[in-house]
């Protein structure tokens, strides 16, 4: 049977925070622990990051050790996955080179994720080439590693299914080569896109509306009091609504049932505290009080553990060389066949070198 490969990653811009949580890296913990996968690359991808932060190597430079911190607070666990830096991976340069032939500039300029991008940035007249050609050292990504199996936030499906028509026209162009890579989303809605805590559509750095994984009990605490409900719930009686109410969107992500008899036994389940609180009578204090204690449930392990990292940096930065090595012989033998397929093995093929000149042409 074919082997089944994971391949994922963040750019290190920024510390993850509870929507790359349950966006993306609990799932990636469970994928893990799961025994299913034959191999698990998790990589911090500094020269994507690098494409529109080109100014800025310290910043990027620093965050490589944040995410890596991240991960490992989270439960990645160096003995099963493979951690790396996408930079020491020389082989995904040189696989992004020749995929570009595949690809039209139209196309990418099709890609909802990258149109969004150059949008937010103010890019329209002065986008980077680099940045442009990221979906497209995406799909090396993906290939190098043989990934069967890429589980990220649904921001990043276009970059999927760019990636699937990469592998597709090579494979036809150029002979069976490439593993075609299936996405695996987030399985609830909540979890697809958790807003921010000013209840704005998605948790941005820029909008300084994270909870980061790193961030102490306190701060987690004034962050959830703070949180965007309904403006229309003035008053404890007052009907509330559910609807774009992050405190419930997030106790949709991270609740189970068992936190009910725990620390909120009045209610049978989320669906009685939803309905309370749609009827009247049900302050959101109370409903705030209950997430904290939810989230903690789910943070303070991983702020232990964190912790006991960050007190063990050498070791983290030893993760990450070995890791990276790894993936460099991974990523060897899929270019070794990428240039086998292409015919550009010239140095390998020793008929060729031998053929005399008229049996050349
Ligand atoms: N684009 C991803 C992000 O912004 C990071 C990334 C780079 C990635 N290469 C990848 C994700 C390959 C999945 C597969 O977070």
């Amino acid at each position: 049977m074919a082997e089944k490969i994971i391949l994922t990653g963040d750019r290190p811009t920024g510390r993850l925070h509870v929507g790359h949580y349950v966006g993306s890296l609990r799932e990636r913990v469970r994928l893990q622990d799961s025994g299913e996968f034959d191999k698990v690359f998790i990589m911090i991808a500094d020269a994507q990051a690098l494409t529109d932060n080109a100014e800025n190597p310290d910043k990027v430079r620093k965050n490589i050790i944040e995410v890596a911190l991240d991960y490992l607070a989270c439960g990645l666990d160096p003995a099963k996955t493979t951690i790396f830096v996408q930079s020491m991976v020389p082989q995904l340069t040189e696989l992004t080179f020749y995929y570009m032939n595949l690809v039209t500039v139209a196309r990418v300029q099709r890609n909802p994720t990258v149109k969004n991008e150059i949008k937010m940035r103010n890019f329209e007249a002065s986008i980077p080439v680099g940045f442009f050609c990221y979906p497209i050292s995406q799909a090396a990504d993906i290939t190098a590693f043989k990934a069967t199996t890429v589980p990220v936030g649904e921001d990043q499906e276009p970059m999927l299914e760019q990636c699937r028509e990469i592998v597709h026209k090579f494979n036809s162009v150029y002979g069976p080569t490439l593993t075609m890579p299936e996405i695996v989303l987030p399985s609830n809605d909540a979890c697809m896109r958790l807003p921010g805590i000013d209840g704005k559509a998605k948790m941005s750095k820029s909008l300084g509306n994270c909870i980061y994984l790193s961030d102490p009990a306190d701060v987690v605490k004034k962050k959830i009091m703070s949180m965007y409900t309904d403006p229309n719930h003035v008053r404890v009686e007052d009907p509330g609504q559910i609807e774009g109410n992050c405190v419930f969107t997030y106790l949709d992500a991270f609740c189970k049932p068992e936190h009910f008899a725990k620390y909120l036994p009045d209610y049978e389940n989320l669906d009685a505290l939803k309905a309370h609180y749609q009827r009247g009578g049900l302050g959101d204090v109370k409903v705030k009080k209950f997430l904290i204690k939810v989230l903690e449930e789910t943070l303070s392990p991983i702020r232990e553990r964190r912790h006991m990292w960050e007190a063990r940096i050498p070791e983290v930065y030893e993760i990450l060389r070995k890791g990276s090595e790894v993936a460099a012989a991974a990523a060897a033998e899929t270019l070794h066949d990428v240039r086998d397929a292409m015919r550009i093995n010239y140095f390998d093929d020793q008929e060729l070198m031998n053929q005399p000149y008229e049996q050349q042409l």
